[in-house]
């Protein structure tokens, strides 16, 4: 997700074409000094007509994109004298696609760039007027200029026009929140998978609906972006860095709603988690800040969904590829959705199959112990009854669960800040990566709502009250809790306490937290 700098060395010498671009040039790169060639000619200068060899250094990393076209182009002009101030030229970074009229068009990685130019060794960052808002959100300090031609850019660098730098304009880049075409309002009954799903936006947990065909799991997940609180600026921020290295940023700018990711059950290893010959980012990973909803669970390849288990545990995935190592982002809330059988009426007696229990312990067992783990809220999803259904809809909409949402998620933005500021955040271990990429990746890795919250910081934000106390450690005697369903017990108190606007986790917020466990398959069958 980084840019590093290109420098692109022009030598015109003796002796006629042809002109020789080396430097691990691919794909749009080779294709860059014939588009070059014309859009020269087009905005009136000359093309050398000399042998030319240019360098794209540093010459053993591949070069993709059509980012090139207007360095070479500014770099034909200096190496021929036509554009003499060289420091100055030196002072920037550049990037544009040219069009052969000599026109700027729109790039990928704009944002990456900004930051690099940030990261102080240039005055700024030269680049397509389409991408100079999106790279603005950088921040102060770096000179971001969008030009909309080649000669507007040539005549900015011989001081002949001077060149406004965009000023971060929050509400072009981010526009308006999201508007969804689903909502609360039409999932009837359901009131434990309700309050669920509330409490997992609010806190960010992992959440995992188990139930019978059309009881309106996939309904339930897919109202869940409605109510999940907007991006702030700097997660928008990190999420367009992604985005951009991925795909491009969707219309130019970034986006304020979070992604949600559902891929199919058929996506293999590299499309979940990233990789393949790209070392492309996963669904893992493009769902960054937001939800990671698999449908039908245990269907899923078992080699993926344990390739998820370090991305869920660590907020970030680790790509090998042939010669380099990347590192995404990838703190995401986990939704799952599953039928407790493959008939799917496990629960219900009357309908169940022949092989009842055994093909729900078969079924279950597809999914590790260890993955189960990681998610904090499980909850039954029991078929809707036809009184529900003949009910008229219910008024509470997105909207106000929204609300909610948000409240508690500031309570508890607020919270870690503070803890932050008294350095009792753990503080990741130094990467192998350097500077600006360290600082980044231990962002990632810094918990932002309860779910990401883990020892000191969970005990500190998370003490309940003497009643709460003894009713946890009775549960935990009695059920026989282990230590990390302990934490996950208290997480979840923490999330029903913040929408309780309760500043400390009580006897009450327990009691509900410890509903949400995983049902034994036992259990299960006994019931
Ligand atoms: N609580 C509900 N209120 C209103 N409509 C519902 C409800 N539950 C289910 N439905 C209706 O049933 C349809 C199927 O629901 P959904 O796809 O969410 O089921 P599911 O639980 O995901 O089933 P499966 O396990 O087969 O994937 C929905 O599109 C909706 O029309
Ligand atoms: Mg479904």
């Amino acid at each position: 997700m980084d840019a590093f700098p290109v420098e692109v060395e022009i030598d015109i010498g003796a002796g006629m074409p042809p002109h020789r671009l080396v430097g691990l040039a691919e794909g749009a790169v080779k294709e860059s000094l014939d588009r070059v060639k014309s859009a020269l000619k087009n905005s009136g200068f000359e093309f050398p007509h000399r042998k030319m060899t240019i360098n794209l250094a540093p010459a053993d990393t591949r070069k993709e994109g059509s980012a090139f076209d207007l360095p070479l182009a500014l770099g034909i002009l200096a190496a021929q004298n036509v554009l003499k101030d060289r420091a100055r030229l030196r002072e920037y970074l550049v990037l544009g696609e040219l069009a052969l009229d000599g026109r700027i068009k729109g790039i990928r990685g704009a944002l990456p760039t900004a930051l690099l130019a940030r990261s102080g060794k240039f005055a700024g960052v030269i680049l397509p007027r389409e991408n100079a808002s999106e790279a603005s959100v950088v921040g102060k300090g770096t000179a971001v200029l969008g030009v909309e031609s080649l000669r507007e850019a040539f005549e900015f660098l011989e001081g002949l026009r001077p060149l406004e730098s965009t000023a971060t304009d929050l509400t072009a880049v981010f526009g308006a929140a999201g508007k969804y075409d689903v909502d609360f309002s039409e999932v009837k009954g359901q009131e434990q998978a309700k309050r669920a799903l509330e409490v997992a936006a609010a806190g960010g947990h992992n959440l995992l609906m188990v139930g019978p065909p059309g009881s309106g799991k996939s309904m339930l997940a897919a109202r869940l972006p409605g109510i999940l609180p907007p991006l702030e600026p700097a997660e928008a921020l990190e999420l367009g860095m992604l985005q951009s290295v991925a795909a491009g940023l969707r219309g130019g700018g970034l986006l304020r709603e979070r992604p949600f990711r559902d891929p199919h059950h058929s996506a293999s290893t590299p499309a979940l988690v990233g990789g393949g010959i790209k070392g492309r980012p996963g669904e893992v990973s493009l769902a960054h800040l937001g939800v990671l909803f698999l449908d039908e669970l245990p269907e899923f390849n078992r080699a993926a969904l344990e390739a998820l288990r370090q991305p869920l545990e660590s907020g970030r995935a680790s790509v090998a590829r042939v010669n380099a190592h990347v590192t995404y982002p990838a703190r995401v809330q986990l939704v799952a959705a599953m039928n407790p059988c493959r008939c799917g009426h496990l629960m219900e007696p009357s309908r169940a199959c022949g092989r009842a229990p055994r093909c729900g312990l078969d079924y279950q067992g597809k999914l590790s112990g260890p993955l189960l783990d990681r998610i904090d809220l499980c909850i039954d999803v029991p078929p809707v009854s036809s009184a529900d259904l003949a009910l008229p809809p219910p008024a509470e909409s997105s909207t106000d669960v929204a609300a909610r949402v948000a409240a508690a998620r500031a309570v508890q933005r607020e919270r870690l800040e503070e803890c932050d500021r008294k350095g009792k955040l753990l503080a990741v271990e130094a990467d192998e990566t350097a500077g600006l990429l360290a600082d980044r990746v231990r962002n990632w890795s810094k918990p932002r709502c309860n779910a990401d919250t883990d020892g000191a910081v969970l005990a500190a934000i998370a003490e309940p009250d003497a009643e709460g106390r003894a009713l946890l450690t009775r549960a935990a005697e009695r059920l026989g809790l282990s230590a990390r369903a302990w934490h996950r017990t208290l997480r979840v108190a923490r999330t029903l306490a913040d929408l309780d606007g309760a500043d400390s986790v009580r006897r009450l917020h327990i009691a509900e937290a410890l509903s949400y466990r995983r049902p034994q398959p036992r259990q299960a069958m006994a019931a």
